[in-house]
């Protein structure tokens, strides 16, 4: 799959569920609505969607949600497409706010997940609360242990949030470092309506990144995941620190991925509304044939890149839809 702009398209990010057992106050507002049962794609359909993305060329495929491990049964889908691994997928992964890590670690480590992101934006148990609004550090804790028990690699994912946890960069990039995880610091993204002020909460990691330079020496590396991260060694610890900057740096030029939604809508970018409805497809019937000649049509419309901006006056998102929809 080669978009119009030459790119091609290797990497699936999946949605298994809008819902979540956090309310992150950079990615929901407290009272969210989520989609009835109905509108869900039902896990053998997603694999079908699946099946046909790695026969047309995809090579790696994130599960993401919301929150995927609160889908009931998801395992079954890890353990599925955990069969095609080598067989079309390099490389079956999950991204997740790990509180329920610790009753899946092992489970996915033998559906053949090898790496596994964590969200954590802070160390502070306290802070962790006001952050989540809902959550105990303990269990995501518990569940990033249990994920490193279980053979998983781990990655730190940290949203960066001027004036709430900037000042613990430093703590955290030693921390990874002991405990041998590679963190990656993430811009906010203007997604959603969250009851509050981003403009307030921008923090841009060029600014973060010459700040850590005067306590650790980074030396940027080719190390990559398939992602948009850009990564560095940190010297003192020998781990991996890498940066997400959607908004500093504009990394659309090296796209390689689009987005399916829990609804079986395919986003072609995560930062613009380019859609296309699988859900109808499927449920009308469609054969693996029309599948594929309808996933071909939408990679033919894969916009060149996104265009994030906060509109300052009216503080609206540049987007309406939330993370917890196209899952990062
Ligand atoms: N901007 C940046 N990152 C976000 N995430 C959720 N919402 C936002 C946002 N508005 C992060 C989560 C998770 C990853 C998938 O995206 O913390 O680590
Ligand atoms: Fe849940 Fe992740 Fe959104 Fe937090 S950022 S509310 S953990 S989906």
């Amino acid at each position: 799959m080669i978009d119009p702009f030459g790119r091609p398209i290797t990497y699936l990010r999946v949605s298994v569920t809008d819902r979540c057992d956090l309310r992150c106050v950079y990615c929901m507002s407290e009272d969210m609505t989520f989609l009835p049962k109905a509108e869900i794609l039902s896990l053998e359909e997603l694999e079908r969607l699946c099946a046909a993305f790695i026969r047309l060329g995809t090579n790696k495929i994130r599960i993401t949600g919301g929150e995927p491990l609160v889908r009931k049964d998801v395992i079954s889908l890890f353990r599925s497409l955990g069969t095609r691994i080598g067989n079309g997928l390099d490389e079956l992964t999950v991204t997740t706010n790990g509180t329920q890590l610790a009753r899946h670690a092992a489970d996915l480590h033998a559906a053949g997940v090898r790496r596994v992101n964590v969200s954590l934006d802070t160390l502070d148990p306290a802070r962790f609360t006001a952050m989540t609004r809902w959550g105990k550090i303990e269990k995501t804790l518990d569940g990033i242990f249990a994920a490193r028990a279980a053979g998983l690699a781990v990655r730190i994912n940290a949203v960066a949030m001027k004036g709430v946890n900037e000042d613990e960069f430093d703590d955290m990039i030693a921390w990874c470092g002991e405990h041998g995880f590679d963190l990656c610091l993430i811009e906010t993204m203007p997604l959603g309506d969250i009851e509050g002020d981003r403009t307030d909460q921008y923090l841009p990691l060029s600014t973060v990144r010459s700040r850590l330079r005067q306590t650790w020496t980074l030396t940027e590396t080719e190390y990559k995941t398939g992602g948009p991260a850009r990564y560095f060694t940190v010297a003192q610890t020998g781990s991996r620190i890498g940066f997400i900057t959607p908004m500093t740096h504009n990394f659309c030029e090296s796209c390689n991925r689009v987005r399916l939604t829990c609804t079986g809508t395919l986003y072609m970018c995560l930062g613009q509304d380019d859609q296309a409805d699988f859900r109808r497809i499927l449920r009308a019937g469609a054969t693996d044939a029309d599948l594929d000649a309808a996933i071909l049509a939408a990679i033919a419309h894969k916009p060149q890149g996104h265009d994030f901006v906060i509109d300052r006056r009216s503080q609206k998102p540049a987007l309406a839809r939330h993370m917890s929809v196209t899952g990062g």
